[in-house]
């Protein structure tokens, strides 16, 4: 026995600090999290009866250190390994990054971000990135796709990994988290919600040792109940509810004990309140103990070893053995483990004609295939893109955010002249791939070249990229236009003069913008890279019709350029992926009518609404192994409803976002379903389902509205829809109003057409901390319907 197993011991209780409950403000913050054992067994409830089955007789063939084998990663082709078993006719597990397409291989396809799917508000393009990505990793002999991701949810506007979820609101990420299992799944591929749970930044999410070599605990993110709840739980819930096969518990501690050892979230919220049926499995190196992290509900640690790169030593592996074979962990325990994993396999039909790993799919600059440990049969190498990029681009340009268009500068009309100007217009010049682990978390923070996606787990190897200026180039020559570039920045920094541009200045400029973000570190601030505020404004001093786009992971500060009367246009794009170029021409010359709508709230202040990370040089040299605490002290109030709690106009409300043409909203109608004050407060007891008691998930307000368009051209809206609860009742900290509905709707010039929404029972109910429950209010909710967050123009009131 190691010392580590000892440490396990010392940790069984699931915490690592004393049992208090401390006052922060008006939230009681947790600063334990309490013990919830034993794990639940899995049955298979929710439709996985056969596959569990199935699933069960499998296991029956095996030998405990095959089950351990079954639990724990090992090396091997792809990102995460669980080594086959032939005399089964099991060839392993294939897992691989992320949620932008299968990152590591050659001939696959570069998806648009999370954040594009969420700004396009379209939940059939959330569907269908999904199902062809799956496809890819289907093609590749990928059985779990390691996304999607609804953590960070986005609590920090400097959040390094916010681009690769959805946005800050959980109603919205929620709905991309179900249609993204859900069109994975629907590929035969395994989905992995990540990164469970309150994973909001990335500055010590894994522990360090500081200068005496002291282990500093990773940051923990203290969350109350309710809060917990109603904003990071909610979109895991949808995950949930959608059948996702895995969850992927995250790094950082959550309320002081580690994410993947934490037996309230995992055996407590997880697998009882929400009856999940798949497995956990670990964030690579998120595990810091044995017995403690299998006892409170851990189910696969990847990649298998305590390093990132080799299997031994293991916390798991052979330690696991042990701990069965001394009665720390039960054999059921393990058995449950292998029941949750391979369920899911069966239930996907991965056991039939499941292609063999494409040789591609390995990391083979990195990882070495003389250190696998065991033989795998690999398949040639595939091109899975198939006709994929049209969707890509469309998606892009659906996901593209018209913040500002004044005098009609767009869509352009084959102008006379036309200057493209900035670094992030032309091709990319420090190569195709930003996770490069030993060139740092900068490797894709080149200074010249389209920014497509962010950086880290999250990238993605393209095989093409259609920059900005290829694609007007192409555009411009069919047009007869004039078209002069000046990409550096530098230069743009200098007296326009020297840009030598004829004529001066073009009639229509168009500044390209961008703004790294990766994995491993968040943003230093909220501005446009490269000094490009500084630089539109140069450029704005001559061009009084400077348009500007934006290839960023998030919010910027814009007021600046907002406000200059120059800057006729912006236009957030995002990272779109690998067709950015064609997606942005199909905006900017009206091909495509922009329609998306900001996932997120930006300021006329850049410091209004930004929660600061933890960060501090006090806190880098701290020899407190405990010093790093993040207290989610606003409760649920981030992003719009921090702007609603304060009165704060933003400068771009949440759900914002122009088109070409105009339209309006209105004969709102809300009737009940059942009669008013009829349905129980509390849902009635039911055996948990997958997502939680089953009737949280019933209609009990159907609303509609007309839509109309109102202008010149065609395009499509979203009406959005938000409740308001009963503030008296539901208490301190409910937010003034939650989205509770969208839908995205295509209108011919003077069309109208009616949209409904259905209402569930969990929209209308806020979490009872007292009854750990779900409770509708008795008094009137508000119902609103508009086209953004600040223009709400139908609202009436309703006894639910
Ligand atoms: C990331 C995960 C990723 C895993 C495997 C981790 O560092 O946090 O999101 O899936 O690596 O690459």
């Amino acid at each position: 026995m190691t010392s580590l197993t000892l440490k396990n011991v010392l940790l069984l209780g699931g915490t690592l600090v004393g049992v208090s409950q401390a006052q922060f403000g008006s939230h009681e913050l947790y600063t334990s999290s309490p013990p919830v054992y034993p794990s639940p067994n899995a049955t298979g409830t929710g439709g996985w009866q056969d596959a569990f089955a199935r699933a069960q007789a499998f296991l029956a063939e095996l030998s405990l250190e095959e089950k351990v084998e079954m639990v724990t990663g090992t090396t091997g082709p792809c990102a995460g390994n669980i080594k086959p078993i032939e005399r089964l006719n099991f060839n392993g597990l294939c897992l691989q990054d992320g949620p932008a397409g299968i990152r590591q291989a050659i001939y696959a396809s570069v998806f648009p971000a999370g954040v594009v799917a969420a700004a396009s508000w379209d939940r059939s393009l959330m569907y269908h990135r999904s199902l062809l990505m799956g496809r890819e990793f289907r093609g590749k002999g990928a059985h779990v796709a390691l996304m999607p991701v609804a953590g960070p949810l986005g609590r920090h506007a400097q959040g390094g990994r916010n681009w690769e979820g959805f946005s800050p609101d959980p109603y919205l990420t929620g709905v991309g988290m179900e249609e993204s299992v859900r069109g994975m799944q629907a590929a035969g591929v395994q989905a992995t919600s990540k990164h469970y749970i309150g994973n909001e930044q990335e500055i010590q999410r894994n522990p360090s040792s500081n200068s005496s070599n002291q282990t500093i605990e990773a940051l923990s993110s203290n969350i109350d109940d309710r809060t917990m709840h109603e904003l990071y739980l909610w979109p895991f819930a949808n995950a949930v509810h959608a059948g996702t096969a895995s969850i992927m518990c995250s790094y950082q501690r959550l309320n002081t004990s580690y994410g993947c050892q934490n037996s309230k979230s995992l055996n407590g919220i997880l697998k009882e309140e929400l009856g999940f049926q798949g497995y956990v499995m670990s964030d690579w190196g998120a595990v810091h103990a044995g017995v403690a992290t299998a006892n409170a509900g851990l189910d696969m640690n990847m990649p298998g070893g305590i390093g990132f790169l080799d299997p031994t030593p293991s916390f798991w592996g052979a330690n696991l053995t042990t701990a069965v074979n001394n009665g720390s962990v039960a054999e059921s325990r393990v058995d449950d483990m292998v029941l949750r994993i391979m369920t899911p396999y069966f239930y996907l039909g991965q056991d039939e004609d499941f292609p063999f790993v494409d040789e591609s799919s390995s990391v083979i600059n990195f990882f070495d295939p003389a250190t696998w440990t065991y033989n795998y049969t690999l398949g040639p190498v595939v091109d899975v893109r198939d006709g994929h990029a049209q969707l890509i681009r469309d998606l892009a340009s659906a996901g593209t955010v018209l913040l500002k268009n004044t005098n009609n500068a767009l869509p352009l009309r084959a102008p006379r002249y036309l200057g493209v100007f900035g670094n992030d217009a032309t091709e990319p010049e420090d190569g195709l791939y930003s996770l490069n682990l030993l060139a740092g978390i900068d490797a894709g923070n080149y200074e010249d070249g389209t920014l497509a996606i962010g950086g880290g787990s999250g990238t993605g190897r393209f095989t093409y990229i259609v920059p900005p200026l290829e694609a007007i180039k192409r555009r411009s020559s069919q047009d007869g236009t004039l078209l002069q570039y000046v990409l550096n920045n530098d230069k743009l920094a200098q007296n326009p003069y020297f840009w030598n541009l004829a004529p001066t200045p073009p009639e229509v400029c168009i500044f390209f913008a961008k703004t790294w973000c990766t994995e491993g570190a968040d943003r230093p601030n909220l501005d446009l890279e490269w000094n490009a505020t500084a630089l539109i404004a140069n450029l704005a001093s001559i061009c009084n019709n400077t348009i500007v786009v934006t290839h960023s992971c998030g919010i910027n500060d814009l007021a600046p350029i907002a406000a200059n009367p120059n800057v006729t246009a912006i236009l957030a794009a995002h990272y779109p992926g690998q067709e950015t170029g064609n997606s942005i021409v199909n905006i900017l010359y009206g091909d495509v009518n922009p329609s998306g709508h900001l996932p997120y709230t930006i300021g006329r202040n850049v410091s209004d609404g930004v929660i600061p990370l933890v960060n501090s040089t006090e806190l880098l040299n701290t020899t407190d192994p405990n010093a790093w605490q993040a207290d989610f002290t606003e409760g649920q109030l981030i992003d719009y409803r921090h702007f609603d709690a304060r009165n704060i106009t933003p400068l771009y409300h949440f759900g914002y976002g122009l088109s070409y043409t105009t339209f309006n909203v209105s004969d709102l109608s809300v009737t009940n379903v059942d009669a008013a004050g009829s349905v129980p407060r509390l849902p009635p007891a039911l055996p948990v389902q997958p997502g939680g008691n089953p009737t949280l998930w019933s209609t009990l307000l159907r609303a509609t509205v007309t839509v109309a368009n109102t202008g010149e051209v065609a395009g499509a809206v979203v009406p959005q829809l938000y409740v308001s609860l009963p503030q008296a009742e539901a208490g301190p900290g409910t937010p003034v109003k939650t989205l509770r509905g969208f839908d995205k709707v295509y209108l011919e010039p003077g069309e109208s057409a009616e949209v409904g929404f259905d209402l569930l029972r969990r929209d209308l109910s806020f979490w009872d901390v007292g009854a750990q429950q779900w409770r509708l209010p008795t008094g009137a909710v508000q119902v609103a319907v508009g086209l953004h967050a600040g223009d709400l123009s139908e609202s009436t009131s309703v006894t639910v």
